[in-house]
């Protein structure tokens, strides 16, 4: 999709509210695009709808909606359509996290991340896609996946299972709507350094302050931003990439996963028994 003709296209951006989210709003803000935001934080999405109206003249609707739930979708996405025929960019992003292994996962755990992360792009593209295919002008998809999304840590089992899912369906709806000329991406992220961090649900033995903290401080020391992230989303659009790892480690995961799949299973291990002993843990 052409980027440079953004003016009087609408992009509409799920989890605006924070980290990928609002700065991928801002990035499209940038090129002209009206943009519709949701999200479940309302502080968070009118700081992020008030930034947007700083831009310039591009229209600004900020929504307060519950990407898990299927009804408050349905009524997002009528009051969009009582408005426009369709979105021109929809970007599935909202998500949540639980760092964790399958053992200690609770099913409300199970139920809640499935439900943001998964369910949540389902709806997204349910009730968003139907129109575009409808309006016949083309269109593109960003589903916001993660490196986790092909590279599966027993730390991360429910986040992973989410990814994995947001991944396949991506590629499954890339194929099917290529022949209404709208483009899917599949933004997969390594470590970036957004909020995130503190929102993420920790559970089992690494559910501790320490934990938490030396998660923050890796997150803070890589020191990869949001508005990079958001650059490389607006690149993987207009080039229509159908995967796009983002981050060196996303793409150092994403070729060891192809071609030694052996190596990365062992060298997450390693790392996860080196990270358990340093905080203390056991590291069986
Ligand atoms: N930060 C990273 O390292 C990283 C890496 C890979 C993938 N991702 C993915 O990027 C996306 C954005 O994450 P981020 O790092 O910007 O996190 P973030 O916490 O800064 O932003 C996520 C936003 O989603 C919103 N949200 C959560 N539940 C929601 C719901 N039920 N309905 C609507 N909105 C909801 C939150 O309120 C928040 O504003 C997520 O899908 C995440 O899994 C992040």
């Amino acid at each position: 999709m052409n980027l440079r003709q953004l003016v009087g296209k609408t992009v509409l951006v799920t989890g605006g509210g924070s980290g990928i989210g609002r700065e991928t709003a801002l990035a499209f803000a940038r090129r002209g695009a009206d943009l519709v935001i949701c999200d479940i934080d309302e502080k968070g999405l009118e700081a992020t709808a008030s930034g947007l109206r700083q831009l310039g003249p591009g229209q600004v609707h900020a929504h307060r909606v519950d990407v898990a739930s299927a009804d408050e979708v349905q009524a997002f996405a009528d009051a969009v359509h009582a408005r426009i025929p369709a979105v021109d960019v929809l970007v599935n992003n909202a998500g949540v996290a639980i760092g964790g292994g399958f053992l200690d996962t609770s099913l409300p755990d199970w139920e809640w991340i499935l439900g943001v992360n998964l369910r949540g792009v389902i709806h997204g593209c349910h009730y968003f896609v139907p129109p575009m295919v409808e309006r016949g002008a083309g269109g593109h998809v960003v589903n916001v996946s993660s490196a986790a999304g092909y590279f599966a840590s027993g730390q991360l089992a429910a986040y992973c299972t989410t990814k994995f899912g947001v991944l396949g369906l991506s590629e499954a709806l890339r194929d099917e709507l290529s022949s209404h000329d709208i483009g899917v991406t599949t933004i997969c992220p390594g470590i970036i350094n957004t909020p995130i961090t503190r929102a993420a649900k920790l559970v089992g033995p690494d559910a501790t302050p320490e934990a938490r903290d030396a998660m923050i401080s890796v997150y803070q020391r890589r020191n990869y931003g949001p508005d990079r992230v958001a650059e490389r989303i607006l690149s993987a659009v207009d080039h229509n990439r159908g995967v796009a790892p983002i981050t060196l480690e996303a793409w150092v995961f994403y070729y060891l996963k192809r071609w030694v799949p052996g190596l990365l299973a062992r060298l997450s291990r390693t790392a996860r028994e080196r990270g358990r002993r340093q905080m203390g843990l056991d590291a069986s």
